[in-house]
């Protein structure tokens, strides 16, 4: 009896396994495919434009600069300096990147979700209050106050933030399992998108009147959106 409940639970494992366990962007087929620009010097790799692997060079991999801080002075305090495939063209096919997010004090990384990738932040300095919302219908908030040294992760695909609750700087670097994770930050999605959603739409969605969505629009529609 012990046995059988002994395979049926390493089943249960193995399933469970084989279905979470699955990288965001494909394996690779080669050690790097650096993203290349020209034809001239490029070679297609599983359908991807690649640099010819013998001009790679350092470069290709090095990036210069994640020691200066992001300018905060904007509305909302924080500022995300991305090093992706965009800033190193060798991340190209590695499912791999990172930032450094720099917050002012009461400085707020905006509720965002990364549609290609988990998250692993580390506390440099100073003081976040973060946290993420599980999908629907539990919603539930998990949500954690970190200190220097800290660590903590948002699951692929979920809204969540950072907000310093300090009167000091913070800052934070973060892993992300894409060479390409992409951000929507919510408020900016919903009533800064380009064209508007409709009122009708909003209203709804949101329950309010159609004067509340053009005050959450005319927060994005006064910038440069
Ligand atoms: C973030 O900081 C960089 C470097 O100081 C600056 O060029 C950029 O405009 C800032 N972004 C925002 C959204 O404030
Ligand atoms: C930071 O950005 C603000 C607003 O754009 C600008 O006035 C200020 O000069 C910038 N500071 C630095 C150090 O670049
Ligand atoms: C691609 O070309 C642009 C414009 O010439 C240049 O700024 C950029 O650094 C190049 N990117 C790569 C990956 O070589």
């Amino acid at each position: 009896m012990q046995g059988v409940q002994l395979l049926l639970s390493a089943f249960v494992i193995l399933a469970l396994a084989t279905s979470f366990v699955s990288a965001t962007d494909p394996g690779s087929l080669q050690d790097f495919c650096v993203a290349a620009n020209d034809t001239k010097s490029a070679l297609f790799v599983n359908g991807k434009f690649c640099k010819d692997p013998k001009l790679a060079s350092a470069n290709d991999f090095f990036f210069t600069g994640l020691d200066k801080p992001g300018n905060t002075t904007n509305r909302v305090g924080s500022n995300v300096t991305t090093v992706n495939v965009n800033q190193i063209p060798g991340l190209n096919t590695l499912g791999i990147s990172l930032v450094r997010i720099d917050y002012a004090p009461y400085g707020l990384n905006a509720p965002h979700t990364h549609p290609r990738a988990t998250e692993i932040l580390v506390v440099a300095e100073g003081t976040l209050h973060v946290g993420f919302v599980t999908s629907n219908p539990e919603n539930r908030l998990i949500t954690k106050v970190l200190n220097k040294g800290d660590v903590f992760v948002f699951p692929v695909g979920l809204i969540h933030f950072q907000f310093n609750p300090k009167h000091d700087n913070a800052v934070a670097f973060a892993g992300l399992s894409s060479q390409n994770p992409g951000v929507i930050t919510i408020a900016n999605a919903v009533f800064g998108s380009d064209p508007r959603i409709s009122p009708d739409v909003l209203t709804k969605a949101f329950q309010v009147d159609k004067n509340v969505i053009d005050y959450l629009e005319k927060q994005f529609w006064d910038d440069n959106n």
